[in-house]
């Protein structure tokens, strides 16, 4: 199970070299996992980590790619401050996406980058919200069509306490698993989905499939407690990435971490047979249907 997680040690986020081995692990839902590579904050931002910096209303506080914040409380000056905190974090993952992955170049797109203030063990969520239980990522209200969600985290806790995650079995276990027991796509469902606006985009059969996983696995108790799994605390001053609609993966605790995501177009990993959408398509023996 430990062979889920590929050490890098680095220390640079501006100097971080590429491996086809590592390419190969993350493209095969590992996590990438950088023990010296840390996020450093100033005496300035080390005052945003506490949890009243987030409007009480919302799950993170996130800049979009155009530079706007989202999500926080305070004046002018601590939201700009705070955007550039998180800005410079963006900074950061960039480059080490460029380095470490220069074979997605201009099929890699920026989603906004989040601060993540809350803490995880006392957060009260919906059992299909709940990150405590092990899941591949997939979003009802966003349909991906098969692009790719790929995710750098740092833990920047001023306490020492860990990030701690539980990382489960390989996406093709899961999918041998689950796939057997999720409800048949309905093309009918996808367009009164689309037009009661539940979703962003009329939701294909790739997305519905990864939905029907991604609560598959959230909804067993008995799979949460015994399948194949490993737990991994990610100390302050360190940072992992992965592909998180792949790397079947639970937050156990934590609080105070940046995360940035990217999407990865279908079909431009390095080896796209290893992809979700591949692998689905190979289970069901033929390509899954998308709107037109
Ligand atoms: C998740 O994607 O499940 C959340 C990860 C985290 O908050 O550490
Ligand atoms: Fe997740």
């Amino acid at each position: 199970m430990t062979d889920r997680i590929v050490e890098i040690d680095v220390t640079d986020w501006q100097a971080v070299p590429t491996r086809r081995e590592w390419v190969d692990a993350l493209e095969a839902g590992k996590v990438l996992y950088f023990p010296r590579l840390g996020f450093r904050l100033s005496e300035q931002e080390q005052g945003f980590l506490r949890p009243d910096i987030r409007e009480p209303k919302t799950r993170n506080i996130s800049l979009n790619v155009d530079g706007s914040i989202k999500g926080a409380v305070g004046d002018a000056g601590t939201q700009q401050a705070l955007a550039a905190m998180v800005a410079r974090f963006r900074t950061c993952a960039d480059a080490l996406v460029a380095g470490l992955l220069p074979s997605y170049g201009g099929a890699l797109r920026s989603a906004p980058t989040s601060y993540r203030p809350m803490q995880v063990e006392t957060r009260a969520q919906s059992w299909r919200a709940d990150d405590k239980r092990l899941h591949v990522d997939a979003f009802p209200s966003r349909p991906t069509h098969g692009e790719r969600i790929l995710r750098v985290f740092t833990n920047v806790n001023p306490d020492g306490a860990p990030r701690v995650w539980r990382v489960g079995e390989s996406f093709e276990a899961v999918a041998e698993r689950f796939l057997p027991r999720a409800k048949p796509y309905s093309a009918w469902q996808a367009k009164v989905l689309n037009a009661l606006h539940v979703t962003k985009s009329l939701r294909g059969e790739y997305d519905h499939l990864m939905l029907q996983l991604h609560d598959g696995m959230k909804a067993d108790m008995a799979y949460q407690k015994s399948c194949d799994q490993m737990t991994m605390p990610f100390p302050p001053g360190t940072s992992w990435v992965c592909f998180s609609d792949q790397a079947t993966h639970a937050v156990m605790s934590g609080q105070y971490m940046m995360e940035q995501t990217y999407h990865l177009k279908a079909g431009h990993e390095v080896d796209p047979a290893s992809s979700p959408l591949q692998i689905l398509s190979r289970m069901k023996g033929r390509p899954l249907a998308e709107p037109a």
